[in-house]
């Protein structure tokens, strides 16, 4: 078996690594393209030294353009590695533009697309993530799915369940395991130079890039505003390439660099930004990975976003979303800050993202899907059959694996009465409402 994996971005590169490592533990057949998004020695290279990953077969060089620009020299670029090595699996990650480049292009080629972190929905069709997941999900055939909500979003839009894994997500794996490398690593020379970390206290991490916050002038300068309020918190912001250019041209840099409670810093290691966070105070972000990692690391988290696709996290009471309201961020920031037991019942938020097992299960899928000839894309023998939907109440004990079989149906919804349920193959139906295509022979 040969598993191929494309990837572009920061975020791409520490959540495949977990998974890329999987793999070279049981010597399967691997190949790594870059797109080339990131280049950066600080937002590409680093991650691979710090995650201790092989480096990538393949880097398309495609670089920092507009959308179409990006994806359609993704696609060329990644056809012709395709073509050549024929993987039996593409993997891609989450929901940058290599997601949506690497599964059109295996689609089109009839190979097998298994999408690491598939179901996430911000519901929010202006920003180009929730186009990329989307576009992803449609064209994958297995889907690593972090949480069972993540899973229900794709139960509604029709997807099979046969083809859903719930794993957890691969952040957890890597922020445990390599937590511990920094900790008895400890911050690296240049960091502690910049930060003068050790003598830190009431650390707040701000981390933004979304084009949503960043590139519209009025978002950035409220955030900017409530940040000149929190003055009694030494704030460390790794700035995002995105983030500089465009606080630049607004003639918002000098601004914010000039807080003296504010230090604008170059994007930090993956080692490095594990332990700032986990000694952080507080979070300030609008990043999917940091809101993620913030739960996991039990750090108290506000978004500047007026939605999330994780809404685990918040649900979960790790997470409060703020938007670029200044008030909204200043009355929540303080809240967190000044009462330790809000600040505590944030903490103790329980992590749905899973225990770090999330590699293992998903190379594990992948290899029994590979044995079982299911990577094999197809078009249908049997001359189609026709099949009824239905619904119906159950009045026996009967689990999801057993009624599938005895009915010769896939289970398509699974509802308790009050919400839906992801039809895991022993889940009992006894009372439940199910809802189930019928083929008929
Ligand atoms: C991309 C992803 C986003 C992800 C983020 C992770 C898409 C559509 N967006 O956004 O989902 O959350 O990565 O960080 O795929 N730049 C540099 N050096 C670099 C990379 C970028 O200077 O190494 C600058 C360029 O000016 C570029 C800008 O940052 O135009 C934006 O980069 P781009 O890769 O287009 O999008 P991100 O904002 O990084
Ligand atoms: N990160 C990092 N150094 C930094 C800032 C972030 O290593 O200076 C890591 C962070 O731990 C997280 C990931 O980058 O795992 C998030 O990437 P980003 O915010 O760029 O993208 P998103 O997750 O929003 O797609």
């Amino acid at each position: 078996m040969k598993i191929a994996t494309v990837l572009g971005t920061r975020p791409e590169i520490i959540k495949m690594a977990p998974i890329i490592d999987e793999i070279s533990k049981r010597n399967i057949d691997q190949i790594i393209l870059h797109t080339g998004q990131h280049y950066d020695k600080e937002m590409s290279d680093n991650f691979f030294r710090d995650l201790e990953i092989r480096t990538p077969d393949y880097n398309i060089h495609v670089g920092s353009g507009t959308h179409g620009k990006q994806t359609g020299l993704m696609m060329k670029g990644i056809e012709e590695i395709l073509l050549d090595e024929k993987p039996d699996i593409v993997l891609v990650q989450g929901d940058t533009n290599a997601v949506l480049a690497g599964a059109l292009v295996a689609s089109k080629l009839h190979i097998a697309i298994g999408h690491v972190e598939a179901g996430l929905r911000s519901y929010d069709m202006t920003m180009p993530e929730e186009i990329n997941r989307r576009a992803a999900d449609v064209t994958s055939s297995m889907y690593f799915i972090p949480t069972e909500e993540s899973a229900i979003n794709l139960l509604s839009e029709g997807f099979s369940h046969k083809n859903m894994f719930i794993t957890g997500n691969t952040v957890v794996d890597a922020c445990f395991r390599h937590l511990e490398i920094a900790e008895k690593r400890g911050f690296e020379e240049e960091s502690l130079k910049k930060l003068n970390i050790d003598n830190m206290e009431n650390i707040l991490t701000l981390t933004m890039h979304r084009a949503e916050n960043v590139d519209d002038k009025q978002r950035v300068t409220n955030i900017i505003e409530a940040l000149k309020e929190l003055d009694d918190m030494n704030i460390i912001f790794p700035i995002h390439p995105r983030t500089k250019n465009t606080l630049q041209n607004f003639g918002l840099f000098d601004e914010l660099n000039n807080l003296k409670h504010v230090h604008i810093i170059k994007p930090l290691g993956y080692l490095d930004f594990l332990l700032l966070t986990s000694k952080s105070a507080l979070i300030l972000t609008d990043s999917g990975g940091l809101q993620e990692e913030a739960i996991t690391l039990d750090v108290p988290a506000l978004t500047l976003r007026y939605n999330t696709e994780r809404p685990e996290t918040v649900t979960a009471g790790g997470n409060i979303l703020v938007g670029s309201d200044k008030e909204a961020i200043i009355k929540n920031a303080r809240k967190i800050l000044d009462d330790g037991e809000f600040a505590q019942k944030m903490k103790n938020a329980v992590n749905p993202y899973g225990q770090g097992e999330s590699a293992k299960l998903t190379v594990d899928a992948i290899e029994e899907n590979f044995q079982r000839g299911l990577l094999d894309i197809k078009a249908p023998e049997d001359i189609m059959t026709s099949f009824k939907r239905e619904m119906k109440l159950i009045d026996e004990d009967i689990n999801v694996k057993e009624f599938e079989e005895k009915h010769q149906a896939l289970i398509h919804m699974v509802f308790d009465g009050t919400s839906m349920k992801f039809p895991k193959d022993d889940l009992n139906l006894k009372g439940m409402i199910v809802s189930f295509d019928l083929f008929e022979k």
